[in-house]
């Protein structure tokens, strides 16, 4: 037991110790010991770390809160805080933020806040929150900033599912997002705007399963490039991954996918802008309308998907049309090469291009099977390639026109 004691406190103080010694600059503040926080889930501590977070308004440094339930009863505003400062939590889960009421947990009004977020966990109770109020809100911009480990849920209280995870509304640039685990989400998980080199790495992002609710997995709101999205789970959303431009910014840039699931959502990636997509290694299943589906319209998104599974789309039945919705991957504008990709027991149409203006595409070296229907090409006089596939236990083999188009060595397309 004292062995142990000491090893937490000898761990606590090698993760304090440097942030302690650091600068004067970098001072360090502890709700309880400094600002007179309870912890106790009972009392409001809504203004002892009020408080505390004005103090980084005057020095920047670091914000600790030990273990315990930090009862919030209203928003709290941080804006002109010195750069580099820390809401850290040294201590895994065991410090918990209870957001007890419908509005914004913490906002950041400042420009471009540069901060660095961990081990905090927030737990939605009391009230289900609107889907505009968020566990953290940037509104004016978020860079070169670090988000870790951070959980927010009800832990299932349907009577207080949390609104939305984490939004930054403006310049969006550097930043890093890992481990995060968002749960019960009924607005949006993580939303960014515009700039450049954002990574939401691992954690999972799960929405309550409704999947026409309006909530989103992540949003990619416009103009940003090089957003990475690695190893994350995205579940039971009414859209997985969308990318808009709804921040009027113009068409989002580069996007990398890699070995992420989008699950039992209603579409799992939604493009609905001009972006370059990158997915190698995916898992996309189980989504009603499709799993994968660009946009009409677009003046020239190109998908490029190598490797992984689009599988089971109209699985769970209920009043979804199969007729056109249930599909794998849907392309109504610009371009697309996929393969190497198990596409399968959809109960739509495994690829569907149901536009004319899609063209130039590849489809190569997929297997395409248990789909009702394999896939179906709307315009007969599109470029493209379709070989090395192989098709079988499809409902209905669509083998329409090829005329200008390569269709050759498949096996039962
Ligand atoms: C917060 O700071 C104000 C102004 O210094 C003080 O009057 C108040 O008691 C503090 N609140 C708490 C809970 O410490
Ligand atoms: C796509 O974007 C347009 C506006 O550009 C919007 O009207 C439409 O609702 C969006 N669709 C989806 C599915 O987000
Ligand atoms: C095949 O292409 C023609 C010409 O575009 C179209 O009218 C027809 O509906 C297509 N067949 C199927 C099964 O979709």
């Amino acid at each position: 037991m004292i062995n142990q004691y000491c090893r937490v406190v000898f761990l606590i103080g090698i993760v304090c110790a440097e942030i302690i010694k650091a600068p004067s600059s970098s001072p360090f503040y502890n709700v309880v010991t400094e600002c007179g926080a309870y912890g106790n889930g009972e009392n409001d501590d809504t203004n002892a770390i009020a408080n505390c977070t004005n103090l980084l308004t005057e020095t920047g440094g670091v914000l600790y809160f030990p273990p315990g339930n930090y009862l919030l009863s209203r928003t709290i505003y941080l804006s002109n805080i010195v750069k580099k400062k820390h809401l850290s939590k040294c201590e895994g889960w065991a410090s918990t933020i209870l957001w007890t009421f419908d509005a914004n947990v913490f906002e950041f009004s400042q420009q471009a806040v540069e901060i660095t977020i961990e081990h905090l966990r927030f737990f939605s109770t009391n009230v289900a929150k609107s889907k505009t109020s968020a566990a953290m809100m940037f509104t004016s911009g978020l860079v070169r900033s670090f988000i870790f480990h951070v959980l927010i849920t009800s832990e299932g209280n349907a009577n207080a599912y949390p609104g939305s995870g984490i939004i930054s509304k403006d310049v969006t640039d550097t930043t890093t997002f890992r481990d995060c685990l968002l749960w019960q989400i009924t607005g949006t998980g993580i939303q960014i705007g515009y700039g450049s080199e954002v990574r939401i790495a691992g954690g999972r992002i799960i929405g309550i399963g409704n999947r026409h609710d309006g909530s989103i997995g992540i949003h990619v709101t416009g103009n940003n490039g090089g957003v990475h999205v690695d190893s994350t789970d995205v579940i039971g959303l009414e859209t997985g991954l969308l990318l808009d431009m709804s921040n009027g910014q113009g068409s989002n840039r580069e996007i990398f996918i890699t070995q992420a699931t989008f699950d039992s959502d209603n579409r799992g990636i939604a493009v609905n802008d001009s972006s370059y997509i990158s997915v190698a290694g995916l898992w996309a299943a189980s989504s009603d309308t499709d799993q994968i589906w660009v946009a009409p319209g677009q003046s020239n998104p190109l998908l490029v998907i190598a490797g992984g599974t689009i599988f089971n789309g109209g699985v769970y039945g209920g009043n979804i049309d199969c007729t056109t919705q249930c599909n794998g991957i849907t392309v109504n504008s610009g371009s697309f090469s996929i393969n190497g990709v198990d596409i399968r027991n959809n109960q739509g149409k495994g690829i569907w291009v149901p536009n004319g203006n899609v063209n130039n595409f590849v489809i190569t070296g997929n297997k395409i099977f248990d789909n009702n229907v394999p896939y179906l090409f709307i315009n007969p006089n599109a470029q493209y390639l379709f070989t090395n596939n192989i098709c079988n236990s499809n409902g209905a083999l669509v083998k329409n026109a090829s005329f200008g188009t390569v269709k050759a060595d498949n096996l039962g397309c």
